[in-house]
């Protein structure tokens, strides 16, 4: 939420900023601003709109100015509205920073500061950081940072830059990520390794409570109490190219064809002598052992994936298991215990109310094991024990490839758990092995379905409402493909278990209305079946998604869409690629911005 950079050592800072802040812009878009050094001045440029805006007003305005530090920030509003006063770079006094957070006690500081006769311009949060700042600066920026951060309440990364230090950026967070690398062209930080990339695969994570001094020359970092500290170096196994949209119109896209090999990337690794296998994980069996409960919790897509996970676990180890939403969770008072084991499951690792979900976890002694994309977040740093998904980068806000990747792992739990506490067999593991990476071809073939599924998606421009039905795994499944399709062709849309809309939601079933039925799972067709023909019935448009072997009178519905052939377990992998097709090109349809669908952050910071 937000994205963040500074840069320091380049030859045109302004330039480089602007480059950094279009990878980030998939963290907010509402307006975007920089502020650089240029002679002994800093100079601010920040306007509405988007980074292209920026960019313009930049070359306008500000075109050539010398400058080879600075800060930039592309924002998702939370405190003050959409306006070229309340988009960042924000200054007082002798202090200017970016800011990715909120602050939660924002008004009692600046009560405090109106009483020294201090007042803000704007009407944001962060404005009043930089004043705090600003009011304990008497010459020693960490000195102030430390005295000011001690005083701030909620979550943040700032960069930071005094008036009178020229050519230096400090950085400092709670909360919110920010990742730092020197490199032969100076020192960078960002919010994200998407900005970082074209310059290095090798970064820190600055730790919480610790403050960056970046220059041109290196970047020094000190401790909660001043000592010098050697940040641990991460490396990206993903390039500059993997973060660019390689001729598709849209990263969505981009990513939805990267599913077959992010699957194999994150389950190869995981396939020893033909058995689930974690070891290379550092994750130790023990922490199978004496579980009597799991919770999952998570937000969004990545909280469908741990419903799949559910699903899995239970059936395969017997062992009961919630999923929680962890904004929810986090202030229920939960049950844990020493035998709980608390999965979390987060793409960028830094969703604060799934972290903050894992910090409570620990404080009441539960085992936490975490599945996480960003190598380094703070939930991967933080948990016991991490699985990674190995998505690569994923840019699209609506998430795709690091969801399938996500259930790929929940698979892999549910075989290494069963297999540990001893429900399954080696042989049945390794036949369940066998059929996940089947199902890898099976995910391949079900990319070719992208015209069926386009010309499908034509009927459903014009639609209110949309929903859809599932029963079992395919409920979980249609979870996330309404949501994919809400968040970016903003039609409503709703996913029911199908036995359940005759309990109220059927009144809202009348002629036309789409009902979008996953059919996969043959334990449950029939009953699903029967569904269908109460909504067929009242009228709807209906397409049904079914595995191969499905015989539909064809009476039924609209439009069958027949998957792959595909073991109806692992079915959820294949089906997915053809609910984020028709969520895609809905929304290409009705000439949407796919990627950056509105009033959407990728990665949720703040609760
Ligand atoms: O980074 P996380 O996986 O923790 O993010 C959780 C949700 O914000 C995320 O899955 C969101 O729902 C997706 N953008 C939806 O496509």
């Amino acid at each position: 939420m937000c994205g963040i950079i500074g840069h320091v050592g380049v030859d045109d800072v302004k330039k480089a900023l602007i480059n950094g802040l279009q990878t980030l812009e998939y963290r907010g878009y509402d307006s975007a601003g920089i502020a650089y050094f240029t002679g002994d001045k800093i100079k601010t440029v920040k306007t509405v709109g988007k980074v292209s805006c920026l960019k313009d007003k930049v070359n306008k305005t500000a075109g050539n100015d010398l400058a080879t530090c600075g800060v930039g920030h592309t924002r998702w509003a939370t405190h003050g509205g959409v306006s070229d006063t309340n988009s960042h770079p924000h200054t007082a006094g002798k202090v200017t920073l970016i800011h990715n957070g909120i602050i939660e006690n924002y008004k009692e500081l600046q009560d405090e500061l109106e009483e020294k006769g201090v007042t803000p311009i704007s009407q944001t949060d962060t404005e009043i950081a930089a004043m705090v700042i600003n009011d304990c600066y008497t010459g020693n920026p960490e000195a102030a940072i430390r005295k000011a951060t001690a005083k701030l309440e909620g979550a943040y990364g700032f960069c930071i830059m005094f008036s009178d230090i020229p050519e230096t950026i400090y950085a400092v967070r709670n909360g919110s990520p920010l990742v730092a690398a020197h490199t032969d062209k100076g020192s960078i930080i960002a919010s994200d390794m998407v900005a970082l990339v074209s310059y290095t695969k090798h970064y820190f994570v600055l730790k919480e409570g610790h403050i960056a001094k970046m220059t041109k020359d290196e970047i020094i970092v000190r401790d909660e109490n001043g000592e010098v500290y050697g940040p641990h170096i991460h490396h990206i196994s993903w390039d500059v190219a993997a973060a660019k949209k390689g001729g598709y119109d849209y990263f969505m896209m981009k990513e939805i064809r990267e599913q077959p090999e992010a699957l194999l990337n994150t389950i190869r690794p995981r396939i020893v002598n033909g058995l689930p296998d974690f070891s290379a994980d550092n994750v130790s069996d023990d922490i199978f052992k004496n579980v009597d409960r799991i919770i999952i919790t998570a937000c969004g897509t990545a909280m469908h994936a741990g419903l799949i996970g559910k699903n899995m676990i239970e059936r395969l180890c017997r062992i009961p298991v919630t999923v929680e939403i962890a904004s929810e969770f986090r202030y229920q008072n939960p049950i844990m215990d020493e035998n709980t084991l608390l999965i979390t499951i987060s793409q960028s690792g830094e969703t604060a109310d799934t972290l903050a979900a894992l910090r409570l976890a620990k404080e009441r002694g539960a085992k936490t094991l975490s599945v996480v994309n960003v190598k380094g977040s703070s939930i991967a740093r933080e948990s016991d024990y991490v699985l990674y998904t190995h998505a690569g980068p994923e840019i699209a806000v609506a998430s795709t490839k690091a969801y399938t990747v996500q259930v790929s792992v929940m698979y892999l739990i549910a075989f290494r758990f069963a297999l540990i506490i001893g429900k399954i067999s080696k042989s049945e593991a390794a036949d369940y092995m066998n059929m996940m990476m089947d199902t890898v071809d099976s995910v391949d073939k079900v990319l070719s379905y992208d015209s069926q599924v386009e010309n499908i998606a034509k009927r459903l421009t014009k639609a209110n409402d949309i929903f859809f039905l599932g029963r079992g795994l395919d409920y979980s499944l249609s979870c996330e493909g309404s949501l994919k399709l809400k968040e970016i062709s903003y039609i409503h849309s709703e996913a029911y278990a199908a036995g359940e809309l005759k309990h109220g939601t059927i009144s809202l079933i009348t002629d036309n209305v789409p009902v979008i039925a996953v059919a996969t799972q043959p334990d449950v067709y029939a009953k699903i079946i029967s569904n269908v023909q109460e909504v067929r019935s009242r009228g709807a448009m209906v397409i049904l998604v079914t595995g191969a072997e499905a015989s539909v009178d064809t009476a039924l519905c609209d439009h069958q869409i027949v998957l792959p052939e595909t073991d109806p377990l692992f079915a959820p992998f294949v089906a997915t690629v053809v609910l984020q097709y028709l969520a895609y090109y809905v929304a290409v349809e009705k000439g949407l911005n796919v990627d950056q669908p509105r009033n959407l952050a990728k990665s949720v910071t703040v609760e």
